[in-house]
C-alpha cells in the first residue's frame, strides 16, 4: 500500500521541514490538496507553493486539484513539478481533453470522483489514467468521517480495472485511519491518503509503520 499524507493537515508554517520529515520517515508520496474556494468552500495553495518546495523535496508530488475548470492550470502545476495531476470529473466539461493534456505535459493523469459521482464517469477513460481518486468524504476539509459506501465503490472500481487488465491505481481520499485501512486495501485500494489521522500522530516513521502494519503490508 502506498501512503500519501495530505499536507492539508500539516504545519504549513513549517512546510519545508514537514516535507523533509516525511522523506526521512520513508514516505514516497505526498498529497497536495489544491482548493480554489469555488469548487470547494476552502482555499489552500497554488502552483507557486508547489514550485517553491519542488526543489527541496524528492517526494512524488500527488497533486489533487479541487478547482473549477482545472484545464486552466494544468501547465502551471506540471511546470511547478507535479508528478501526478488529479482533476475532478465534476469540475470540467471536457474531461478526456484535460486527461490527455496532463499526459501530453508529461505528468501522470488522474481523475477524482466525489462521493455521489458514479464510476461510469471514468469507465471509458481508465486505459488513459494512472490513477482514479475515490473521495471518501465531501471535498474541502480534513478531519471528516469516512463515507461507508466508498468501500463498495472501490470494490466495483477494482473489478472494472481488473476486467480491462489495466494497471490503473485506486486512491482513497478522506477519513482514512489506521483502524479502517486494512478493509480499504482489502477492497482494492492501492494508495491511501491520510491527513488528520497521519499528521496528528508524530513521529512520522512510527505512524507510517502503523499504517503499513495495520494494512497488512510491508512498508512501501
Ligand atoms: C479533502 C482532501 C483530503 C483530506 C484528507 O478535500 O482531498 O485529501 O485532506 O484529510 P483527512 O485524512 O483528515 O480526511
Ligand atoms: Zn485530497
Amino acid at each position: 500500500m502506498i501512503l500519501s499524507p495530505s499536507l492539508l493537515s500539516c504545519d504549513f508554517g513549517r512546510l519545508a521541514e514537514e516535507l523533509a520529515a516525511l522523506e526521512a520517515a520513508g514516505l514516497e508520496w505526498v498529497h497536495w490538496d489544491v482548493m480554489d474556494g469555488m469548487f470547494v468552500p476552502n482555499i489552500t495553495l497554488g502552483p507557486l507553493i508547489v514550485k517553491a518546495l519542488r526543489k527541496r523535496s524528492k517526494l512524488f508530488f500527488d497533486v489533487h486539484l479541487m478547482i473549477e475548470k482545472p484545464e486552466r492550470y494544468l501547465h502551471e502545476f506540471v511546470d511547478a513539478g507535479a508528478d501526478l495531476v488529479c482533476v475532478h470529473a465534476e469540475a470540467t466539461v471536457h474531461l478526456e481533453r484535460a486527461v490527455a493534456e496532463i499526459a501530453r505535459l508529461g505528468a501522470k493523469p488522474a481523475v477524482a470522483l466525489n462521493p455521489a459521482t458514479p464510476l461510469s464517469a471514468v469507465e471509458y477513460l481508465l486505459p488513459q489514467l494512472s490513477m482514479v481518486l475515490v473521495m471518501s468524504v465531501n471535498p474541502g476539509f480534513g478531519g471528516q468521517s469516512f463515507i461507508p459506501f466508498s468501500i463498495e465503490k472501490v470494490r466495483r472500481l477494482r473489478a472494472m480495472i481488473d476486467e480491462q487488465n489495466l494497471s490503473t491505481l485506486i486512491q482513497l481520499d478522506g477519513g482514512v485511519t489506521v483502524e479502517n485501512c486494512a478493509q480499504l486495501v482489502e477492497a482494492g485500494a492501492d494508495v491511501l491518503v491520510s491527513g488528520s489521522a497521519f499528521f496528528s500522530h508524530p513521529p512520522y516513521d512510527e505512524r507510517h509503520l502503523a499504517f503499513q502494519e495495520a494494512a497488512g503490508q510491508s512498508a512501501r
